[in-house]
């Protein structure tokens, strides 16, 4: 052990070497080494565990240990009393106590560790200990003591040697469990899982109460927070954030109070780090990114002693083998990015992507020139303009490197020192299988704008032109093929009587058995160009084809309308863009203006630090570094695809790694925050959601937003099963949020889909919709997605595989979690040796 390491850090950690049972080496004498303990004398009387206790960075042979415990009268939240420092006692052994775990018996068996630490107010009496010297791939359980009370037992596993052949782990990753909204039942079904540990991707506590995103229902035992100090945080009425070491204390208190996450803690050693919520909400170093919170000139708050308060905090909380030094006065006091070794099996790299990234390339601060305003989030971290991402870019680029810099400095999640880290890991990794705990995603969520306007203006003007055809009719003797092909020629600019003499010829041509080519032939004969003759061919052909399979005559206009629309509206606005008359014709000109462009969707990610992301793709290309697969959270939705060299490449590049994101376990879903967001951008907003009003006799009206962001971001076309099965798991929730009880949940449910399955709305108008944004084909590397979802992930790994259930929970049930948690578990599987996923 390296003694200088742990003295460095005093009363922090305390760390003590396991003796004896078994251990080859240690022989069979008390050689227990405790580091930091004060020799205070162990503390008497009734205590409390009321954040229970937990374990943390299994190693082959060592361990994290972590409790708080409070004299039993004092309150389970508040800071701990002062002037009750002293010592309470662990104890670790390998027997075998799984009757015992998770309740306060007595633990049994011969301890490895039996060492008194020290309790310190200092530090709100939370309590860490490392354990090394234990045996590689072994169960052993532990147990704390204060005066009287033991707590509950917990258990932990310890890595494989380094060395050894491992044929199978078995892990959950999770993430972003905002204790305010929605339910933790997934933390129950996590908990009955065979896990060799757990991966927190960070989003462990959410800094604001009462904020925007909070406000939604909860379950009842989850009750209002009250942050010992907090801020009121700007534009809201009734949000605060966490601010003092006081106030991040107190959410990790409250967060660890709920039994479901210390059945966790208790039962399953944590890999965590952070994300953003740990400090403040899509932050970057000690920078705090608020909408209307920002300085004069409208750059972001720096707030290093508030950065280091949640640093601290969340040293004190996690049970994570890290440094931190609270000597050290700058806000990067602390490292948690650090790496694990699981045999020949695993490497895991966990890396930080808060607290070195750059400010985003283009600063929420940056002048809009439209307005002379600052942008604020969108444009900045939101549907930002790829072309004007990449130019900032390569300009930051370009000047870091004129100026002696490392190019990637002001345009990097990692910052430089642990950039060379993770390159350096994953090139020294000798394990199959390299994964990264990766907070925000390595995909390219982007979205061609012009196509999707193009797309949406067709769809819009299917009812007027069906409507224009069925006039038409009136003055062609009911002729529907005829008035689709006049309307057609005339749509396609043809004047008036050169629309009716080219749509005759055709009909002409047409009856008397002429081929397309001829059709169109008489047409340009009779004065139509040939695209305007080309679209009046198809049209007649279309309302033909469908007037023979029975359509009624508003359904052969339908037919003429659709044709019109997709083969020739939607194809103008691609070539033309805002130029076309069809989008002056729209009268949305203006609202439309910004969204003739490519888009990323979210630039928190991975996608706005392009440069950064290529440079360790190229880095795992040129080392011929493969199965490298990243567990990812954030974006509170499931995703799997594959992560390219470069996205910006014809057909996107090659891949080179897999990125299998988990939603959150409670977290408001990405698609709820997109739809609400969308929702004041008109027509744009089809691109995301879709009103549903739905009768339910006996219920009332039921109201949803039907997902449609899985399609326009590179969801398969669905069939009208897949759509309605799409629908499931709101609807279960929107009708549990109407008073059906759980019983009867499945049954209506049922009934409900049946119902929806014969609504014309449903199965023409939606299901068009959904399959035309699928025709957009956005994000062809995206190879699952379902952006309305809470859940977490299970990840089963060999050396030939890793299969990757992404676990889909009910949505709650009055002010509970469902008793029926799992609603669907979709697969992803990642084949040693192959950079794809397959799902099923
Ligand atoms: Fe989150």
């Amino acid at each position: 052990m390296d003694r200088r390491r742990f003295l460095k850090w005093g009363g922090f950690i305390t760390a003590s070497v396991a003796t004896g049972a078994g251990l080859a080496g240690c022989g069979g004498s008390d050689n227990t080494v405790v580091v930091g303990d004060t020799g205070a004398p162990l503390v008497t009387g009734a205590w409390k565990f009321p954040q229970s206790v937990a374990s943390g960075d299994p190693r082959a042979d060592s361990i994290l240990l972590w409790t708080r415990a409070v004299p039993a009268a004092a309150d389970n939240v508040a800071v701990a009393p002062a002037g009750q420092d002293g010592a309470i006692r662990l104890l670790v052994t390998a027997g075998d106590n799984s009757a015992a775990l998770g309740s306060n018996a007595v633990l049994a068996g011969a301890p490895v560790v039996d060492v008194h630490l020290p309790l310190l107010g200092q530090y709100d009496n939370t309590v860490r200990h490392k354990v090394t010297g234990l045996a590689p791939g072994v169960v052993y359980y532990y147990q704390f003591v204060a005066g009287d009370t033991r707590s509950n037992v917990g258990r932990f596993k310890t890595a494989p040697a380094a060395t050894a052949d491992v044929a199978q782990l078995q892990f959950v990753y999770m993430t972003c469990q905002d204790w305010s909204v929605n339910h933790w039942g997934a933390m129950t079904s996590i908990a009955a899982e065979q896990l060799d540990f757990i991966v927190h991707l960070g989003d462990y506590i959410y800094e604001t109460v009462g904020d925007d995103f909070q406000l939604g229902a909860v379950e009842s035992r989850h009750g209002a927070l009250t942050l010992p100090d907090g801020v009121a945080k700007a534009g809201s009425s009734t949000a605060k954030y966490a601010n003092t070491l006081a106030d991040y204390r107190y959410l990790y208190k409250q967060y660890r109070t709920d039994p479901r996450l210390q059945a966790l803690h208790e039962r399953f050693a944590f890999i965590a780090v952070w994300d953003d919520h740990e400090f403040t909400d899509d932050s970057w170093q000690d920078a705090q990114t608020y909408d209307g919170s920002t300085n004069a000139d409208g750059t972001d708050l720096h707030q290093s002693s508030r950065r280091r308060n949640a640093n601290q905090a969340w040293f004190e909380f996690m049970p994570a083998d890290v440094s931190f030094d609270a000597a050290d006065s700058s806000f990067q006091n602390i490292r948690i990015y650090r790496d694990f070794q699981f045999g020949k099996l695993m490497q895991l790299v966990m890396t930080d992507q808060r607290l070195y990234r750059s400010d985003h390339i283009i600063p929420e601060s940056s002048i809009n020139p439209a307005t002379g305003k600052p942008l604020g989030r969108i444009g900045s971290r939101y549907l930002v303009p790829q072309q004007t991402l990449a130019a900032v870019e390569a300009q930051k680029i370009a000047g870091a490197t004129a100026a002696g810099q490392a190019p990637l400095a002001g345009v990097s999640i990692l910052g430089n020192t642990q950039r060379q880290w993770w390159m350096d890991k994953m090139k020294a990794a000798t394990s199959t299988w390299k994964l990264w705990g990766n907070e925000v995603s390595l995909l390219r969520m982007g979205m061609n704008g012009i196509d999707a306007i193009a797309t949406l203006l067709a769809l819009n003007a299917v009812p007027t032109v069906a409507a224009q055809v069925g006039t038409t009719a009136g003055a062609t003797a009911g002729n529907v093929a005829l008035a689709g092909a006049i309307v057609a020629a005339a749509i396609a600019g043809a004047t008036a009587g050169t629309a009716q003499n080219g749509a005759v010829a055709i009909m002409t041509a047409a009856l008397s058995g002429g081929a397309a080519q001829a059709q169109a032939g008489a047409g340009v004969a009779a004065g139509l160009t040939a695209t305007q003759a080309g679209l009046a061919v198809a049209v007649y052909a279309a309302v033909t084809t469908a007037a023979a399979g029975g359509a009624a005559a508003t359904a052969q206009a339908g037919a003429a309308a659709q044709t019109i629309a997709f083969g020739y509206i939607k194809q103008d606005v691609q070539a033309n863009g805002a130029a076309s008359s069809f989008v002056a014709a729209s009268g949305k000109q203006e609202a439309l203006a910004p969204f003739f462009a490519r888009f990323l969707l979210n630039c928190d990610q991975w996608d706005g630090y392009n440069g950064e992301r290529k440079a360790l793709m190229a880095h795992l290309k040129s080392n011929n570094i493969g199965n490298v697969v990243a567990l990812t959270g954030d974006i509170h939705a499931f995703f799997a695809g594959t992560v390219n060299d470069d996205f910006d490449a014809a057909g996107g590049g090659t891949p080179v790694m897999v990125d299998l994101v988990s939603a959150g376990i409670s977290s408001d879903s990405f698609f709820s925050y997109l739809r609400d967001a969308a929702s004041a951008l008109g027509d744009i907003g089809t691109l995301v959601s879709y009103p549903l009003a739905i009768p339910v006799p006996g219920v009332g009206t039921v109201s949803l937003n039907f997902n449609l962001l899985d399609y326009t971001m590179g969801k398969a076309a669905p069939t009208l099963a897949q759509l309605l099965e799409q629908l499931r798991v709101q609807l279960r929730g929107a009708l549990a949020a109407k008073g059906v009880a759980e019983g009867a949940l499945e049954a209506t449910v049922t009934a409900v889909m049946a119902g929806l399955q014969a609504s014309s709305d449903f199965n023409t108008s939606l299901l068009a919709l959904a399959q035309q944004l699928a025709a957009l084909g956005n994000n062809g590397w995206i190879k699952h997605l379902n952006t309305d979802a809470q859940g977490y992930t299970l990840v089963t790994l060999t050396p030939g595989r890793l299969v990757a259930q992404f676990r889909q929970v009910n949505k709650l049930v009055g002010t509970s979690a469902p008793a029926t948690l799992v609603a669907r578990t979709t697969t992803a599987t990642v084949t040693a040796g192959v950079a794809a996923v397959v799902v099923s």
